[in-house]
């Protein structure tokens, strides 16, 4: 008999999904499947920058809120992504002029605004997103720039002051398959928590595909965790097609392969301990609505639900990397 149970329901931690607005609005099978499958959702691309401030001091709350309401109405957790990041900037902060505490003010009036907002709301944040590079030293973006390295410490600063409650975590890719990188992240992480930095936790991405051996992501989040601080699996997808095949099609030998990438991953993250487990969050829902084949423009099937929106064995693989 088929499982007629969510995907949550399964684990003993939150298991979410990024959501597209259009489709959370338009296409009833989507949004019906969210609320079944899932218990935490993350805006894909609504909270942040350049929607939520499109002009200077101009506000857009709309969009968001409809997600906070729909995550409401279902019992759903809401985690916020991400309040600073280099990209999806709006153009007028690209193009702003002033000196760095013009800069200061606009950062922390930004953070404080939308986490003031949703207070009570999203329970959590990816504060800053994706500012260590690949060879393990701070991005130059135009935040390091016009604020100096310190722009990340007082970016938690901002939003802990906003909403005292909520948890604040570092989002960033590449744990693992980069030591290099995920020495520099464990380092600025727990730098910013021993010298009093209200930092809860490390969003580690994970965007991996099947070529990625099960011990180097294992040994990943366990390096991650042995900080003691909550780790949430915040951008999880498995690609079939790392290499651009653009002839690939998908088969049932894939689909294997990537379920038992999936139950590894799981299984991996589930022997953490309680405290620390966070959750885990795919990044979008089916395989109609990856950001990859766009983005990369490729063919490819990284998620637990197909393009018709059905349980693929991946889904399968997830629920048994909880037993
Ligand atoms: O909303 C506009 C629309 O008005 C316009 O017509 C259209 C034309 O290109 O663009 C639309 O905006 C796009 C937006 O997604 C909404 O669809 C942007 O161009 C596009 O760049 C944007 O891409 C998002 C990307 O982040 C940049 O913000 C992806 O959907 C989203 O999946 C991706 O997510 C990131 C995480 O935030 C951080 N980690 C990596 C992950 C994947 O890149």
């Amino acid at each position: 008999t088929p499982d007629t149970t969510g995907l949550y329901a399964h684990a003993g931690f939150p298991v979410g999904a990024s959501i597209n607005i259009n489709l959370l609005k338009n296409n009833a099978t989507y949004s019906a499947l969210v609320a079944k499958e899932f218990n935490s959702v993350t805006p894909e691309n609504v909270m942040k920058m350049d929607a939520i401030q499109p002009t200077q001091g101009n506000f857009t709350f709309g969009e968001a809120d409809y997600l906070v309401s729909f995550a409401k109405q279902h019992g759903m957790r809401v985690h916020g992504h991400a309040l600073v990041w280099y990209q999806a900037v709006p153009g007028w902060v690209t193009n702003f002029t002033g000196d760095s505490s013009a800069w200061e003010n606009m950062l922390k009036t930004h953070i404080q605004t939308e986490v003031a907002h949703f207070k009570g709301k999203v329970v959590s944040w990816d504060v800053v997103n994706e500012a260590i590079d690949e060879d393990g030293t701070l991005r130059k973006n135009l935040w390091l720039q016009h604020l100096g390295p310190d722009y990340i410490a007082r970016s938690f600063q901002y939003a802990h002051q906003a909403d005292p409650d909520a948890l604040l975590f570092y989002n960033d890719y590449g744990h693992e398959y980069s030591s290099v990188k995920r020495a520099a992240i464990i380092t600025l992480v727990t730098g910013m928590k021993n010298r009093g930095i209200p930092v809860d936790g490390f969003g580690m991405q994970m965007h991996t595909n099947t070529s990625v051996p099960d011990n180097a992501i294992s040994a990943a989040i366990t390096a991650v965790a042995n900080t003691g601080l909550k780790v949430h699996i915040s951008e999880l997808d498995i690609s079939l097609n790392p290499n651009n095949d653009q002839n690939m099609t998908y088969t049932a030998a894939l689909a294997s392969v990537q379920s038992q990438k999936y139950q590894a991953l799981v299984k991996a993250y589930n022997a953490l301990p309680a405290a620390q487990k966070f959750g885990i969050t795919t990044w979008d829902v089916s395989d109609a609505d990856s950001w990859i084949p766009p983005y990369y423009h490729r063919p490819d099937w990284p998620l637990p639900f197909d393009a018709s929106y059905k349980r693929k064995a991946a889904w399968q693989g997830i629920v048994n990397g909880l037993k």
